[in-house]
């Protein structure tokens, strides 16, 4: 079954880049390529993607700025109120508004697969807003930023099915609980 699932990297006290969305911190770090949680394991697991508009850009700064092609074969959604551009051969779609609204395109471009959720924090915040988001994997970097774009700006909780040690990282796997206990009415 589908699942929908926000999977990152993130500084111990929460924080998914800098204040000016630099992950030079993240680049520099000790990682082991097949270790637990590696990337390679995770993205053949994923059908489709959903990301916001920074994280986009981000992506299309480091293509330039490295000479790498598009690297997603899956359709991937960009969630943006503005006209951005699209890289030859890269199958990408924009919407805006409500993500309940693309979670069934999400969901049957994935098929049996799941659906990744990029970032950032506030756009895997509403997938869980909407009751839509499953899980949370991240990879915890042994840095401390002290401000910056945050890793999931909510009041959730979480279940704990897995943690590890991955090079210099700390990895861990939630599912989604759903609003904090104390939010909760009824
Ligand atoms: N540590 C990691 O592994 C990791 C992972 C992911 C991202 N990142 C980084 O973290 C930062 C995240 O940036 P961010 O917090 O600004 O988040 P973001 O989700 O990448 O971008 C937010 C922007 O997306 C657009 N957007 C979001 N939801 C929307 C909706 N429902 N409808 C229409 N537009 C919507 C809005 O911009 P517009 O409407 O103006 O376009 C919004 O300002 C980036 O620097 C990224 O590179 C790091």
């Amino acid at each position: 079954m589908t699942s929908t699932v926000y999977y990152t990297a993130t500084t111990l006290d929460g924080f998914l880049a800098d204040p000016d969305d630099s992950l030079a911190w993240l680049m520099r770090q000790d990682l082991d390529e097949q270790g637990p949680q590696n990337y390679g394991a995770f993205f053949a697991t994923v059908g489709a993607l959903v990301m916001g508009s920074t994280t986009y850009e981000w992506v299309l700064a480091h293509l330039a700025e490295t000479g790498e092609a598009w690297y997603y074969s899956q359709p991937t959604w960009v969630m943006t109120t503005r006209e951005l551009p699209v890289l030859a051969g890269a199958d990408v779609r924009f919407a805006k508004g409500d993500v309940t609204t693309v979670y069934d395109d999400l969901r049957a471009a994935a098929g049996e697969q799941d659906v990744w959720v990029v970032g950032g924090g506030d756009l895997a915040g509403q997938f869980a807003d909407a009751g839509l988001l499953d899980g949370v994997i991240v990879s915890i970097a042994p840095v401390v930023l002290g401000a910056g774009r945050p890793l999931l700006p909510r009041r959730l909780d979480l279940r704990l099915e897995e943690t590890a040690r991955n090079g210099a990282f700390v990895t861990a796997r939630y599912t989604v609980d759903g609003p904090l206990q104390e939010d909760r009415t009824g």
